[in-house]
């Protein structure tokens, strides 16, 4: 599972003193999280995710041995679908590392998983993110009126869903 520029493998648990990092980041804080948060905290979150069968990738770049994480949550085979979640480190954000992840963890979960939907949530202030997601085909499905408070106003969160038959990948 290799691109020209990063490459997936298993997330472990010594990886988790770099996402304790990523997760105080102030524009993490503003964008996914809610308050700061300890180291044994960010374990167990790592390993929360573990144990409910969540797929969790770290994510390689050329001559950088972790540059973020990305999952697959949720998974319902019944259904087919799986949420996706992306977190990169601060200081590889606005490289196109994000891109690049979604992309392999798209393919992974459409062609090994068989999946038939990959859908996530954002606020819609993480313009970012959203502008990410549109240029990998995934579109609002729905808008849950201020659904998180940030910085001491409410902000709406995007349902946002992308279908196998949608995914054009290119080889
Ligand atoms: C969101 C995230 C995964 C995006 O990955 P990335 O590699 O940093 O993405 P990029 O900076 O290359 O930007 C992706 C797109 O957004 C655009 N963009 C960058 N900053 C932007 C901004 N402030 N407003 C609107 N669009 C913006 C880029 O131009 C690019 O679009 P393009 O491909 O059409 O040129 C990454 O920044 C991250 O981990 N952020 C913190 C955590 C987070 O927000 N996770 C997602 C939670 S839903």
């Amino acid at each position: 599972m290799v691109d020209k520029r990063i490459s997936l493998r298993a997330f472990e648990r010594d990886d988790v003193r770099e996402l304790h990092r990523w997760m105080n980041d102030p524009e993490s804080l503003r964008l996914v999280g809610r308050a700061p948060v300890t180291y044994e905290e960010a374990l167990r979150h790592y390993e929360k995710k573990k144990q409910s069968g969540d797929l969790v990738l770290a994510i390689v770049g050329e001559g950088k041995p972790l540059v973020g994480w990305i999952f697959l949550k949720d998974i319902e085979h019944e259904h087919g679908r799986a949420g996706i979640g992306i977190l990169l480190a601060p200081e590889s954000r606005g490289s196109g590392y994000g891109r690049l992840a979604m992309e392999q963890m798209i393919d992974l979960g459409f062609r090994q998983l068989r999946l038939h939907k990959i859908y996530l949530t954002t606020r819609s202030i993480n313009e970012r993110a959203i502008q990410l997601y549109t240029r990998l085909g995934f579109v609002t499905e729905g808008r849950l009126r201020q659904h998180a408070y940030v910085d001491g106003a409410y902000s709406d969160t995007l349902f946002m869903g992308l279908l196998s038959e949608e995914w054009h990948h290119k080889d």
